[in-house]
């Protein structure tokens, strides 16, 4: 249900803002499917993906999978802010994204998540990780990611598993909310 239609003033077309679906819609918990190859030549991967984008980032997300605006289709979108001396990521959408570890460093770091608003928890995440997928016009991708980037990617892959950060904590003593998380967790 797109209730909200906002219009980018550099655009002529209009963006919609989707609707993410919270923890408790069945679509979280589902396994997605791949996106048709015959998607690939059609508009409307470009114009979901460009929803996504617009959606995530009107939400102040870093990642937002489909499953979290209930369609059920192994695609996200996620950008990495630039901070300190490490470059960040523009805003990027995978398409049936494959990803492997590289390494076995595992490291914990704090995540929250759209479809489970107000709450930050720390996740161990692979540190270093490569990621095969597709691009929305159906182009090959090849990339490694590292720290936040690869926690980002993992976060999001996870979406299409059905799979929430909470589930990935080794200790649900960190779970908190946003708040609390600002005034005890942050320095
Ligand atoms: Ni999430």
């Amino acid at each position: 249900m797109n209730t909200n239609i906002n219009v980018d003033p550099t655009s002529q077309a209009a963006v919609h803002q989707l609707e993410v679906v919270r923890l408790g819609h069945p679509v979280l918990r589902s396994i997605a499917g791949p996106v048709p190859e015959e998607w690939f030549d059609s508009g409307r991967l470009v114009d979901f993906a460009r929803d996504l984008i617009s959606t995530m980032l009107g939400f102040d997300g870093v990642g937002l999978a489909a499953p979290q605006v209930a369609e059920p289709l192994r695609l996200f979108a996620y950008w990495v802010p630039s901070h300190d001396d490490a470059p960040g990521v523009e805003p990027t959408v995978l398409v049936n994204p494959e990803i492997r570890p590289i390494g076995d460093q595992v490291e914990e770091g704090w995540e929250g998540c759209l479809s489970i608003p107000g709450l930050r928890g720390l996740v161990p995440r692979h540190q270093r990780i490569k990621v095969k997928a597709r691009t929305v016009a159906g182009a090959p991708i090849s990339l490694t990611a590292d720290a936040f980037h690869a926690r980002v990617i993992q976060h999001e892959f996870d979406h299409l598993d059905g799979i929430v950060y909470v589930d990935r904590m080794n200790d649900m003593s960190s779970l908190m909310f946003l708040d609390e998380f600002m005034r005890y967790a942050t320095d």
